[in-house]
């Protein structure tokens, strides 16, 4: 487990808190090994029946931690942990809760395409898919299930301008089941995984397997597609630019 992602249970809900709030829980290679290790063991363990994902601080996520981008190992490896991770989303086989707020970036908001229920903080949060202006591509099969969510028109928007969606209209588009106060974020998402907890566990497990698994094998082979896209431009001067260009402004 990384330092960075707490795993708490609190009755047969397993708590994952991104927990790196001085880097806006920037995903760190480490932070997806130790996601994908908590699903896995979410997976095993019979007593978990919802896992529930938040973040701590002043948002949900920044992203994948630009820094990992920039000096990491190749995403070719299928051992990669954000591969690993990505992977990972799709097979969960139970229930998937996420509570989201503040600025939430990238995978931050392309993990919710996995997600089963997702409710977002009214005041703070924005969603906002920044891979174009970074001079990379989507991910995590976003290509195609934002379309299919969405529709064409707004996902294209959403993913080549990469502009900032507040709650209200990510819950239009159905992004989001539900909008509530920032300060009952919390509670509210542990009522949902709370509600989830107490259903028939193998009757969700075959309801989530057949609204989602159907479709696992058209989205691994997207994952794969995306990958080879973003490696490609990983390598390029877009993405060195833009990177730079975040981090210089901080200085
Ligand atoms: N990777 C690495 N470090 C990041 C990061 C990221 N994705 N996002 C934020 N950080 C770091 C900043 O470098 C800064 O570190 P420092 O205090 O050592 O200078 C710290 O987190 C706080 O970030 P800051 O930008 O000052 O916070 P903010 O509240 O003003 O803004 C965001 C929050 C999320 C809007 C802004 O940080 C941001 O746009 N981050 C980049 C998002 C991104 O491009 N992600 C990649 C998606 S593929």
């Amino acid at each position: 487990m990384s330092e960075h992602v707490e795993m708490t249970r609190r009755d047969a809900v397993c708590e994952l808190l991104l927990n790196r709030p001085d880097k806006r829980n920037a995903l760190t290679l480490a932070m997806y090994g130790a996601l994908a290790q908590a699903l896995a063991h979410a997976e095993r363990d019979p007593s978990v029946r919802v896992v529930l994902l938040s973040g701590a601080g002043a948002c949900f996520t920044a992203g994948n931690d630009l820094k990992d981008f920039l000096a990491g190992p190749s995403f070719d490896d299928p051992q990669h942990p954000t591969v690993r991770f990505v992977h990972a989303l799709p097979l969960f086989s139970k229930p998937l809760v996420c509570a989201v707020h503040g600025p939430t970036v990238g995978i931050g908001v392309t993990m919710l395409l996995h997600c089963d229920l997702v409710l977002a903080a009214e005041r703070s949060t924005r969603l906002i898919l920044p891979f174009v202006q970074l001079g990379l591509v989507p991910e995590a099969a976003s290509s195609l299930l934002l379309p299919r969510l969405v529709g064409p028109q707004r996902a294209a928007e959403l993913l080549l301008l990469g502009e900032p969606l507040d709650a209200r209209t990510a819950h239009a588009y159905g992004l989001v089941n539900r909008v509530v106060d920032d300060e009952s974020l919390m509670e509210e998402a542990r009522a949902v995984a709370g509600a989830l907890a107490e259903r028939p566990p193998e009757a969700l497990r075959r309801t989530k397997r057949l609204l989602r698994l159907n479709a696992a094998g058209e989205i691994r082979e997207r994952m794969n597609a995306e990958v080879a896209e973003f490696t490609a431009c990983l390598a390029g001067e877009e993405f060195a630019s833009a990177a730079r260009a975040f981090f210089e402004k901080r200085r």
